[in-house]
């Protein structure tokens, strides 16, 4: 049974990560949707040939890892043991307010109350900022008698619309239209308040900590997402230790934990597959007619777009990135081997796939070590199980001096 981790151990889980990660980075940063021949392909022949002849359906059931030629049964216990983490206890929460949920999807909903039910701090709250709030439904949630609630949020729409609901449940809740990027934002961060950000996504909840910790709020609960979303092309490492990390990582490496398809529904993974099919087809005849061994980015289409001919899909894509097509190519042939190529990438990402929770647990044990180094303890683990929400990690700190 794994447990969540308190402040004294996240340096060593951190250290444990980051020798994993670094030692491995030829397996798990080149992408086999944009490179024909990956170079750990000549270092593990028989793992690849095998990937590479299983079938479409074999990568979507990922089934157990002993049965694949090492080093993948022996990468995976490793991947799974350093990422394991349990769940905060459960407080407790007082029952929802008459009709709160109201409007709220279901699936939100559920996270709000497990991600609530986490938050047992010492001190008692005063005041909670709801950091990219929507429309505020997870603070007026936490809010309990005797305490306030402001909202951040740079919608207007849901700005408004959070109002009216606090105001018909006759709530001491304020709904701020603010980007919370501007300077304008630490004003409402001081030590009376304890934020709650859920889901708020790459640089926004990144500033949250570093502002957040300067202005010496009490209490910060995040659950963190979009790791990619930064201003920059590189991750720019917050705490001391991933600032001496070896690890260097792209926005693409910042995607990798984010390609889970555990909420897709069959149509929509189907028209997901059928698009990249077709990419990859298009990237054989643009390899081909370009005579440069190169992926070419393509733009996102609309779905509409799957339902016209591979040859004109193909012809309106290469104008559009302005590719000349010479003599004539085989499109029946492109188009089946763009959906070969679609089960090989898939199988040989199963590899990528083994760091996706390492890669992730590393970025928030990044922003834990960071707010421990601000004079906070921290706890991390999840709040929730991994179908309700993929990004089901919870920091919760305390400030402490
Ligand atoms: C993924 S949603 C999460 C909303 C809410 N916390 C929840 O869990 O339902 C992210 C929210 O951040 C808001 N947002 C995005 N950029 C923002 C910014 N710069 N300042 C304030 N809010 C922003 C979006 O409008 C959106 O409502």
């Amino acid at each position: 049974m794994s447990t969540y981790l308190h402040s004294h151990q996240l340096h060593d889980r951190f250290q444990a990560l980051d020798q994993f990660l670094t030692e491995h980075q030829s397996l798990w940063k080149p992408r086999p949707f944009t490179v024909l021949r990956l170079d750990w392909e000549t270092e593990y022949p028989e793992l690849a040939a095998h990937l590479r002849q299983c079938t479409l359906a074999d990568a979507e059931a990922d089934i157990d890892p002993q049965g694949l030629p090492a080093p993948f049964p022996q990468l995976a216990a490793e991947a799974r043991q350093l990422s394991a983490l349990g769940e905060l206890p459960d407080n407790g929460l007082p029952a929802a307010g008459q009709r709160l949920n109201v409007a709220v999807p279901g699936r939100k909903w559920q996270q709000i109350e497990a991600f609530s039910r986490r938050l047992g701090f010492r001190e008692q709250t005063r005041h909670w900022l709801d950091w990219c709030s929507g429309k505020g439904h997870l603070g007026r949630r936490l809010l309990q008698p005797g305490q306030q609630l402001t909202c951040l949020e740079y919608n207007p729409e849901l700005v408004a619309a959070g109002q009216s609901l606090s105001d018909h449940h006759h709530l001491p809740a304020t709904h701020v239209h603010q980007d919370v990027m501007a300077a304008s934002s630490t004003l409402h961060l001081n030590h009376e308040k304890s934020v709650v950000a859920l889901h708020a996504c790459g640089e926004l909840h990144v500033h949250l900590l570093r502002q957040a910790s300067q202005q010496g709020c009490r209490h910060l609960a995040v659950a963190p997402c979009c790791y990619n979303r930064i201003p920059g092309e590189h991750y720019q490492p917050l705490s001391t230790a991933a600032q001496n990390s070896p690890l260097q990582l792209s926005m693409i490496d910042l995607g990798l934990p984010l390609n889970e398809a555990v909420t897709a529904s069959t149509r929509v993974r189907h028209q997901r597959d059928c698009s990249m099919a077709r990419r990859l087809g298009f990237d054989l005849l643009q390899r081909e007619q370009r005579q440069c061994d190169q992926y070419l980015p393509t733009p996102s289409l609309p779905i509409a777009w799957l339902d016209k001919p591979f040859e004109q899909y193909c012809r309106e894509l290469a104008e559009l990135r302005e590719v000349e097509l010479r003599g004539n190519p085989d499109w029946a042939a492109l188009e089946a081997a763009g959906w070969q190529r679609l089960a090989e990438v898939r199988n040989l990402e199963r590899l990528r796939n083994l760091f996706r929770r390492p890669l992730e647990l590393w970025l928030v044990l990044d922003r834990a070590l960071f707010l421990e180094e601000q004079g906070y303890s921290v706890r991390l683990g999840t709040f929730c199980d991994y179908p309700l929400t993929p990004r089901n990690l919870l920091l919760l700190a305390e400030r402490c001096r």
